[in-house]
């Protein structure tokens, strides 16, 4: 039996890339498998929350799955941190894990940057959470962007190390599902960095939540390089910034980044910028709208939220009383 199981922050803004990179591929999966998609609050906490604001990314992100095509009533939305088990397992296995796995994950070097000290033990053990948060379903497929790839890993080796030692077939060992296209959108200020939530420029990244004509201003504003678009795909190379406004452009029309490049051979950026606003503008409207529409209505989401709680405890309990009965807990 297949279990897609995935996860986002609720955290700011959802932005382009989390779309393209994560939930678009999740309304893909949903008409093939069963899934399961989490908001993952107690990874946000890592780093320092306002509680109000923590409050209202919640409904944000739910908004925003069911705006892009998530059916709530088919694939359960629910907050992780309304799930004990999640926190419970996530001891568990912390006490199954070497550091020196650990000590490997590049996104801990990254987000602790160089005053190490100062880093939470939270920021550290994040892996383990996100492992747990996997394998407390037995998911089979976890759809993430390209970051997420060693935290997959581990995973993998978490579970498989836990059942070794208990001789059991308690986990799965969970598939990722990298996109082919569009695993890694860049910022548009810096096409050598990712999109990301954190950026300090509001200009570097798309969200879900900007109007048309910020969208417009955005991509106006885009880096780009003084050359023409490039004639073929392989001429990208040492491109980033074209690279990734053709691989956007790709992603949101449905086709190959090798068609992009054919339809704007040795056209000008300013040419190719303008359609690339209006097929943005096409896609994301009416998610935008949506998303608008239902959080007008919290009560709603919340509705959804607790159905999908008790859908998720149901799978939950049965991984926990199964693990703690294996320990002797
Ligand atoms: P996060 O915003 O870190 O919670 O990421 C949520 C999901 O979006 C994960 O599956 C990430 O891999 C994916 N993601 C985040 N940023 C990008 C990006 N710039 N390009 C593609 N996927 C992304
Ligand atoms: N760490 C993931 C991210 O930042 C979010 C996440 C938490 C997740 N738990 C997960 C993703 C479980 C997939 C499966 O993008």
């Amino acid at each position: 039996m297949s279990l897609v199981f995935s996860g986002i922050q609720p955290t700011g803004n959802l932005h382009l890339g989390n779309y393209l990179g994560a939930v678009r591929q999740w309304v893909a999966l949903q008409a093939q498998h069963p899934c399961l998609f989490c908001i993952v609050d107690l990874h946000a906490i890592t780093v320092p929350q306002d509680p109000a604001a923590l409050r209202q990314a919640v409904l944000e992100v739910a908004a925003a799955f069911i705006a892009s095509g998530i059916n709530p009533d088919k694939s359960p939305i629910y907050v992780q941190s309304r799930v004990a088990a999640h926190a419970e397992l996530a001891w568990i296995l912390s006490c199954h894990t070497p550091l020196g796995w650990l000590n490997r994950m590049t996104q801990f070097k990254e987000k602790a940057g160089k005053a190490k000290d100062n880093a939470v033990l939270g920021l550290y053990s994040y892996p383990v959470l996100m492992a747990a948060d996997i394998l407390l379903y037995r998911a089979t497929h976890v759809p993430v962007g390209e970051d997420q790839k060693q935290h997959l890993e581990l995973a993998r080796d978490i579970a498989g190390a836990f059942n070794r030692h208990y001789n059991s077939e308690t986990f799965i060992l969970p598939e990722p599902l990298i996109p082919a296209a569009a695993a890694r959108i860049m910022s548009l200020r810096d096409g050598t960095k990712k999109m990301s939530k954190s950026d300090e420029s509001d200009y570097s990244r798309i969200n879900l939540k900007d109007d048309n004509d910020a969208l417009r201003l955005k991509i106006q504003k885009a880096k780009t390089d003084p050359l023409p678009l490039p004639e073929t795909v392989a001429a990208l190379e040492g491109r980033p910034e074209a690279a990734n406004l053709l691989q956007i452009y790709a992603a949101i029309t449905g086709v190959t980044l090798a068609e992009a490049v054919a339809q704007y051979a040795g056209q000008t950026f300013s040419a190719f910028k303008k359609d690339l606003t209006e097929a943005l503008v096409a896609h994301l409207a009416p998610i935008r709208e949506e998303m608008a529409r239902l959080l007008t209505d919290p009560a709603q989401l919340s509705v959804h939220l607790k159905n999908g709680q008790q859908a998720a405890e149901n799978i939950a309990q049965n991984t926990i009383e199964n693990v703690r009965q294996q320990i002797g807990l």
